[in-house]
């Protein structure tokens, strides 16, 4: 089993080498798990100890790459029509955290606006069966944008996205572009759980884009990775396979998307790994063509 400060060393060696191999093609799901895990329980608990997360390796030497400088004013945003108010959203780590990374954002007023609109939300009929919105986990003031699909049960559980093992995949895929849960901003394309796991619908994803949209314009981040065919397609209006959409960035309203495998297709096929890594690198790319720094 690699340690993280193993990988970390591995991710340095290959930049610098500017090799192509892939360590996760050498790496079986247990070990690819069992490390992601390894990240999770760090993020949780560096998220309940201190304001600043700590680098994903936990190793000093690495910069802490997600956070960017407070932004002015953004571009004007349409306004989220709201349905009728449902009760409010207990608190979660997920709400209190973004309340900590809104303490002075610009958009910290019009952030809370709309997530304590879709908090309440009941403009479609995913609001019946649902425990929690999932609005969103992570830094709002953050460079990257993960964009994936719908909550599953364990997400819709506890309010967060990408919570379950899915999850722990993507905070591996994260940490081998030295990003972390804490230092990205993560959300979905539809807030709400849709019953047994399905494919949201297409008048769902609609009634649910202008969160996702708002999300976008607030926080707006230098890049967007966009996680499997439900978030590419809603993205970038394309219906082609993601296998065919790899590999180029493509822009929503300007800004670039990087489009990759959804990690749950990742768990099913392990075989596409070496090709979401290579989506990662090249989101490193574009983050560093965006802002001329070194990730790694
Ligand atoms: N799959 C998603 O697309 N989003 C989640 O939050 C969890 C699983």
């Amino acid at each position: 089993m690699l340690t993280a400060a193993e990988l970390a060393r591995r991710l340095r060696q290959q930049a610098e080498l500017g090799a192509g191999a892939l360590f996760l093609e050498h790496l079986s799901r247990a070990e690819a798990l069992g490390l992601a895990r390894k990240f999770a329980a760090r993020a949780a608990a560096s998220a309940a100890t201190v304001r600043e997360p700590a680098s994903p390796t936990g190793e000093p030497g690495l910069p802490e790459l997600g956070r960017r400088r407070a932004r002015g004013a953004g571009r004007s945003a349409a306004r989220v029509e709201s349905g009728t108010r449902a009760p409010a959203q207990p608190a979660e780590r997920g709400a209190t955290f973004d309340e900590r990374e809104l303490t002075g954002w610009d958009h910290a007023d019009a952030y809370r606006e709309v997530r304590d609109t879709a908090f309440g939300c009941v403009r479609c009929r995913l609001h019946e069966g649902r425990s929690h919105v999932v609005f969103s986990d992570g830094n709002p003031q953050a460079r990257v944008m993960v964009v994936g699909e719908a909550p599953g049960a364990e997400e819709d559980r506890k309010g967060l996205p990408f919570v379950g093992p899915a999850g722990q995949l993507l905070d591996l895929l994260l940490a081998t572009v030295a990003l972390s849960r804490d230092s990205v901003y993560i959300c979905n394309v539809v807030k709400c759980r849709p019953p047994g796991n399905r494919n949201p619908l297409p008048d769902e994803i609609e009634t649910c884009l202008p969160y996702l949209r708002r999300q976008i314009e607030l926080v707006a981040p230098e890049a967007i990775l966009a996680l499997g065919a439900i978030a590419v397609h809603t993205l970038l209006g394309r219906q082609d396979a993601i296998k065919r959409l790899r590999g180029v960035v493509h822009r929503y309203e300007g800004i670039p998307v990087v489009v990759t495998y959804h990690p749950a297709a990742l768990l099913r096929n392990p075989r596409w790994t070496p090709g979401a890594w290579e989506d990662l690198q090249l989101l490193r790319r574009t983050l560093e063509g965006e802002r001329g720094t070194s990730l790694l």
